[in-house]
């Protein structure tokens, strides 16, 4: 059997890691291989030694049958190699012609630019890009961006293309279109080599999967032979229940109400909904339909111009965002670099953000030091942050790390009512499953909590009922398991299921 690319025993190290550990990797010609891994398993590094970014400590690299030794990045182009990096490296102020051409011009780039717009042309229609070749990449999307980066490729003369997370930054939309698009590029011959951490992606798209853990090789196996629990096992070391039943929880009285708000220019009614204690209610909803103003009017951080919120019936539509959660409302902000900590700051100061003026920090506005690290130590062992030391910079912890130092804040305040917007958002799955179970676990515990999230699947996974928003209104309202998957899409998408429009 020949391949497109072997890696063997490859070893890497930085200073106090190794990144690749006798990895080993074999691509087949004409495949999709998924590498899966958590953040932080070498997946990079390991992409970076093919491609020649990086020299590896020990190993083996064959490209088409021959080894190769030292190669640097325009050896690998040579050999057919292309790599499209997590952060792209066009030009914006140049046209897309441009970009697919420069630095791989033969003569005068004006006259390779005309000489070579129709080849380039050709190579964009035979995988359906829809690119304009003279747009300017300044005002394309991040999806055609990307596109452009795949044409580079190809116009080099690619025949295995690495891409690194492609998908993380872009819409569900363009994921779909992304998937079509390396479909197309396999049934025209070529290899991909995709690098993500999301199962889903992984089974839909894979040939093969190698799976990678802590820079070491768990396994690599056909994507019909597994699924994705079994791959969740891989990756995090331990069995994740995925699709864990969290059961029902009987409510109570209303802690949270909203009556008569408005969350959108568009919006012909107003936005009204009550939240009880002992049960999450979530929004799902495409983004841009009034979650961020739904969160910001509920935290204080926008003004409030028509209705009015009540909590434990109290109205607190213009308190300040310190008097909300004074009244026991926990946050945890979409926007956990912005709203929730400072990267700068050590945990402990960190864990105090919000919450200075408790009497159980300050006493007459004197900061009790050693409450404050007690506490900070009692929440890393309870919310099982991995850090050594309270006084160690937040910014640099892993992002699930740093959300359970938020969730350990918030939650450790004993709110009636918890606001949870993008929960797991940028999270590994043990710490996505760690996150659901301490959101379950207020639920049982009586509290209120407002899930906001763009995961469809985890809206439908954790709420006991949902609230669908388009365009700033509630257009279904449905209890756990009463509407499918697909029936939820067609609201979000602003359309009646069963109804022709
Ligand atoms: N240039 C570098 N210098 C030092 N350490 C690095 C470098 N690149 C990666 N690492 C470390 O190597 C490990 C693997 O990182 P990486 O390959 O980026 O993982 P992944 O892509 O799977 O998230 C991490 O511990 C990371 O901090
Ligand atoms: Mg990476």
């Amino acid at each position: 059997m020949s391949f497109a690319i072997e890696m063997k025993d490859i070893t890497k190290y930085f200073p106090g890691v190794v990144a690749n550990d006798h990895v080993n990797l074999q691509v087949k010609n004409q495949e999709i291989h998924c590498l899966l891994g958590e953040n932080g398993t070498g997946k990079t590094t390991l992409m970076n030694i093919l491609f020649g970014l990086y020299q590896p400590n020990e190993g083996t690299i064959i490209i088409n049958g021959q080894e190769i030794n030292g190669h640097h990045p325009k050896d690998a182009l040579k050999m057919g190699l292309g790599m499209i990096h997590q952060h792209f490296m066009l030009v914006d102020r140049l046209s897309v012609l441009e970009n697919v051409i420069l630095g791989f011009e033969v003569g005068d780039i004006h006259l390779d630019l005309k000489n070579n717009y129709l080849k380039v042309k050709a190579l964009s229609d035979i995988y359906n890009f829809g690119l304009d070749l003279n747009s300017k990449v300044a005002d394309l999307s991040v999806g055609m961006k990307q596109r452009v980066e795949i044409l580079k490729t190809l116009y080099r003369g690619a025949n295995t293309i690495i891409m690194d997370e492609p998908t993380a930054v872009l819409t569900p939309q363009e994921v779909d279109e992304l998937l079509v698009i390396l479909g197309g590029l396999k049934a025209q011959g070529k290899s991909i080599i995709f690098i993500t951490h999301k199962l889903h992606e992984t089974m839909a798209i894979a040939d093969r999967i190698t799976v990678l853990r802590k820079g070491k090789n768990v396994i690599t196996l056909d994507r019909k032979d597994t699924n994705a629990d079994d791959l969740a096992m891989y990756m995090v070391g331990r069995h994740v229940n995925l699709k864990q039943d969290y059961g029902t929880h009987e409510p109570g009285p209303c802690i949270m109400s909203y009556q008569g708000i408005r969350l959108h220019k568009k919006s012909k009614s107003p936005f009204n909904l009550d939240i009880r204690a002992g049960e999450i209610v979530g929004i799902a909803g495409v983004e841009g339909h009034g979650q961020m103003e739904l969160e910001e009017l509920t935290m204080g951080l926008m003004k409030c111009k028509e209705g009015r919120i009540l909590l434990k019936g109290q109205d607190i539509t213009h308190d300040s965002t310190l008097a909300r959660k004074r009244e026991k409302m926990g946050y945890i902000p979409s926007d956990r670099h912005k709203r929730a900590m400072f990267e700068n700051f050590s945990i402990s100061e960190n864990m105090l953000l919000g919450y200075q003026w408790e009497p159980q920090f300050s006493n007459h506005g004197f900061l009790k030091l050693q409450a404050l690290k007690d506490h900070t130590r009692q929440n890393i062992d309870r919310f099982s942050v991995k850090v050594n030391d309270p006084d160690q910079r937040i910014g640099d912890l892993s992002g699930g790390n740093q959300q359970k130092v938020i969730l350990a804040r918030e939650i450790s305040q004993d709110p009636d009512f918890i606001l949870a917007a993008q929960p797991s958002r940028g999270l590994d799955i043990g710490a996505v499953e760690f996150v659901h179970s301490r959101l379950i676990n207020l639920r049982n515990a009586d509290k209120a909590v407002l899930l906001i999230s763009a995961d469809l699947d985890e809206v439908l996974h954790l709420s006991d009922r949902v609230a669908v928003l388009f365009e700033g209104e509630i257009v279904a309202l449905f209890n756990k398991g009463e509407l499918k998957k697909e029936a939820v899409g067609l609201y979000m998408a602003g359309h009646q299921p069963g109804v022709q429009s």
